[in-house]
């Protein structure tokens, strides 16, 4: 099979596995990232395609989240399957190691900043599909999603989460623009991340301007 088989191959694989299923990582987040790594890589230096479009599509392919909290679960399903695929193993420990590297969790954990400027762009990715109008939209369909508000003003945001209290959070739409969303522009790794990082952040904070001016009834 030639790379471009690969990636098609690829993604399929994680259309099917993924489908609609879960809240904010169904396979349109995948394919976003995909898009937005694409557009991030013209612009840098030195990126491998192949391993990018891989690591962008297999990124999510079986979060912790879903998985009891086993964190082994992704790195054993992207080995598996690009096994079967017949790539290369130092293609694939490329696309492990970006997966591992560029997750929220990891860059909040200390010695994990993504080295590889592949690692770079999926970060950068990923986070970008959490902020501007497509990342309002995710953070009101989590919080629907798991039965929570999407805003109570007798709670205050949390700014210092740890990993953990990150992960078992109960808080609203709302406080959890002030937890994560509006601080993932000064989070970028590439130049060109945070060039889009920059105008989706605005995005967010006209957002919130308005959302809570209508709340209090000024507009
Ligand atoms: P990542 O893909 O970066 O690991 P998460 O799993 O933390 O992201 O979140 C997936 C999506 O759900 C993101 O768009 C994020 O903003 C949203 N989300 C996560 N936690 C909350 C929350 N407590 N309230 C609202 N939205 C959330
Ligand atoms: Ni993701």
């Amino acid at each position: 099979m030639d790379k471009t088989e690969i990636i098609e191959g690829t993604r399929k694989f994680v259309e099917l596995r993924l489908g609609s299923n879960s809240a904010g990582h169904d396979y349109w987040h995948v394919y976003r990232v995909w898009q937005i790594a694409k557009q991030i890589a013209r612009n840098e230096r030195g990126v491998d395609n192949f391993v990018l479009e891989l690591a962008a599509l297999l990124h999510d392919i079986a979060d912790y989240k879903f998985h009891d909290g086993d964190t082994e679960a992704g790195p054993t399903a992207i080995r598996d399957w690009l096994k079967g695929q017949g790539v290369n193993k130092t293609v694939i420990d490329q696309v492990r190691l970006i997966v591992a590297s560029s997750s929220y969790n990891a860059s909040l954990e200390a010695d994990s900043t993504p080295l590889t400027v592949e690692a770079r762009i999926i970060h950068d990715a990923d986070k970008l599909d959490a902020i501007g109008a497509i990342g309002i939209g995710r953070a009101f369909a989590y919080a629907g999603a798991k039965g929570r508000l999407m805003y109570d003003p007798t709670l205050n945001p949390n700014l210092h989460m740890t990993a953990t209290e990150y992960r078992t959070s109960k808080s609203a739409a709302i406080n959890h623009f002030y937890e994560k969303l509006l601080t993932l522009k000064d989070r970028m790794l590439t130049k060109t991340g945070r060039e889009i990082a920059v105008k989706r952040h605005k995005i967010l904070e006209d957002f919130l301007d308005e959302f809570l001016a209508e709340w209090d009834g000024e507009r």
